[in-house]
């Protein structure tokens, strides 16, 4: 008899604790503008390492850390990452910071402290529920993946150097590319006009 009372406690409770969820969601709506709350993300974060394969967490990085690498891994990043990530890996950027959950700042020790093969994983697989994509062919070997948690890794000790280098390779669109273009023709057109008279022609 006893069991049965602490059994209608039990799902009483869980039943009063959907309702004040659903509540406070109506109550809150479903901008993205909001941070999840602790609780919300400590849940979200525990089952999500608990999905993790411990295989997966001890695999080992089949590549090491090298200049090559990381230069190689630096472009990839800013190219496919740094819309949401930022090219330093800060999260602070306008799709970053408007998402929800928003995309978190990768230098802290909250990604730091992953091993390269949760780092992997996490970008091969990507993280349901959220604007974190899968990235590399399900199944097949994703060399890119593990050199860029060997790029995440890197990032406390990026320099401004690196993050310039990185600029040039973050997309732009068409109209971008067609300013900085007639920028530089701009620049180059006053540096050749000692040595050449190009009446404001094109000077290519
Ligand atoms: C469209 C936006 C978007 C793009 C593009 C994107 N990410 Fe993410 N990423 C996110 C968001 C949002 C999260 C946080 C998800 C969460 O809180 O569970 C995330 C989480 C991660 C994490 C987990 C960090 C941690 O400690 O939990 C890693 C690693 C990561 N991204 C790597 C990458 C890499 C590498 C790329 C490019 C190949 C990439 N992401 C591209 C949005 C993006």
């Amino acid at each position: 008899m006893r069991k049965r009372a602490a059994m209608v406690a039990v799902i009483g409770l869980v039943l009063i604790a959907c309702v004040a969820y659903v509540a406070t969601m109506v109550r809150r709506g479903f901008s993205a503008r909001d941070n999840p709350s602790s609780l919300e993300a400590a849940i979200a974060n525990a089952m999500r390492s608990l999905a993790i394969p411990a295989s997966a967490k001890s695999s080992a990085n089949p590549f090491q850390v090298n200049p090559e690498v990381l230069a190689e891994a630096r472009e990839h990043f800013a190219s496919h990452c740094a819309s949401c990530h930022a090219n330093d890996g800060s999260g602070q950027t306008q799709i970053g910071q408007n998402l929800y959950p928003k995309a978190p700042d990768m230098r802290e020790r909250a990604t730091q402290s992953k091993t390269d093969g949760e780092l992997y994983y996490i970008i091969h697989n990507g993280i349901r529920l959220t604007g974190m994509p899968a990235w590399g062919e399900a199944g097949k070997a994703d060399d890119d993946s593990w050199k860029l948690a060997l790029f995440i890794h890197h990032l406390p000790q990026l320099t401004p150097q690196e993050v310039r280098e990185m600029e040039g390779f973050n997309p732009k669109s068409a109209a971008e590319l067609e300013r900085q273009k007639a920028e530089e023709e701009f620049l180059r057109g006053e540096e050749d006009e000692d040595s050449h008279s190009n009446h404001g022609e094109e000077t290519r």
